[in-house]
């Protein structure tokens, strides 16, 4: 691929709150294989993530997106080689990887919706006081915290069960409990599904301001949203890498546009991506 983010002429062109810092490599993913009985979901991805990139990784239903992202983070058995600044990843358990920095959401909201939102946060950041003082109102609140609520923008709605915020706030909070968490890779599956309009601009740039320091990875559809946010883009197809580089470049790559094409939704957007 002669395009390829390995091959040292970065695809993304820098832009604010993005890729910063684009110096470092954050994930360093080799030939990397996930089977489940037999059928190869993951077929020998190679994919290299700088600090400051907001990659987004696109691709039809059962691509193997969300399943990379299982690899990434532990829940999927893999075989090959995700090195995050120098540390081998595969073979770890789930939690070693989280310790390491590494966070992902999932597709579905998985928040304690009868705690607050602090409450929320205080778990993610491990401050273990037991059940019942965490359910008190606690007086201080760590400086990490502070900053999750001011980034998210959910400072105000601090005490309010996460059980009632809308969507969207949910989908902030669970990325503020990765920030907590000290995660400097974050991977985000589907973070905009079933958002509004508004939601989503506010979500893109809340990456945006999280991006500069840390490897943003958002799996998604929406087509507008990427092209709006995304530094980079990678397109999965039957568990390999099609195309990657520039929104403008895999939007014009022919593979990417016959893959597309296969599904309605997705050829308009290909297609309504060339007119732009
Ligand atoms: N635990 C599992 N056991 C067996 N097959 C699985 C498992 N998880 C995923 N697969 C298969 O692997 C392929 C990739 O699935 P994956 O969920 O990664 O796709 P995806 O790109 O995230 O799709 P979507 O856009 O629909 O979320 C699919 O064919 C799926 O059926
Ligand atoms: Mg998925």
């Amino acid at each position: 691929m002669t395009d390829h983010l390995t091959d040292g002429s970065p695809a993304a062109t820098p832009r604010a709150g993005g890729n910063a810092g684009m110096s470092s490599e954050y994930l360093e993913i080799r030939d990397l294989r996930v089977t489940f009985d037999g059928f190869k979901a993951i077929d020998g991805i190679d994919m290299t993530l700088m600090q400051g990139d907001l990659r987004f990784l696109i691709g039809p239903n059962g691509a193997g997106k969300t399943t990379l992202v299982d690899a990434v983070t532990g829940l999927a058995p893999a075989s090959g080689s995700i090195v995050k600044s120098g540390v081998e990843l595969v073979g770890k358990k789930v939690h070693h990887i989280a310790r390491l920095g590494v966070g992902r959401t999932f597709q579905t909201a998985s928040v304690f919706e009868e705690l607050t939102v602090l409450q929320n946060l205080d778990i993610a950041a491990g401050a273990s006081r037991g059940p019942l003082t965490l359910l008190r109102k606690r007086k201080s609140v760590l400086p990490a915290i502070e900053e999750a609520l001011e980034v998210t923008g959910l400072g105000a709605l601090r005490e309010r069960k996460a059980g009632v915020l809308a969507h969207g706030q949910k989908q902030w909070l669970e990325i503020g409990m990765l920030l907590v968490q000290n995660c400097s890779v974050l991977l985000l599956d589907e973070p905009v599904a079933g958002m509004s309009g508004e939601e989503r601009e506010e979500t893109g740039r809340l990456l945006q301001r999280i991006g500069g320091e840390r490897t943003v990875v958002v799996v998604e559809h929406d087509m507008d949203f990427m092209r709006s946010f995304a530094t980079s883009v990678t397109v999965l197809h039957a568990g390999k890498v099609l195309s990657e580089g520039s929104v403008a470049h895999v939007q014009a790559d022919p593979k990417v546009q016959d893959v597309y094409l296969g599904t309605a939704a997705g050829g308009e957007e290909i297609e309504d991506a060339r007119a732009h």
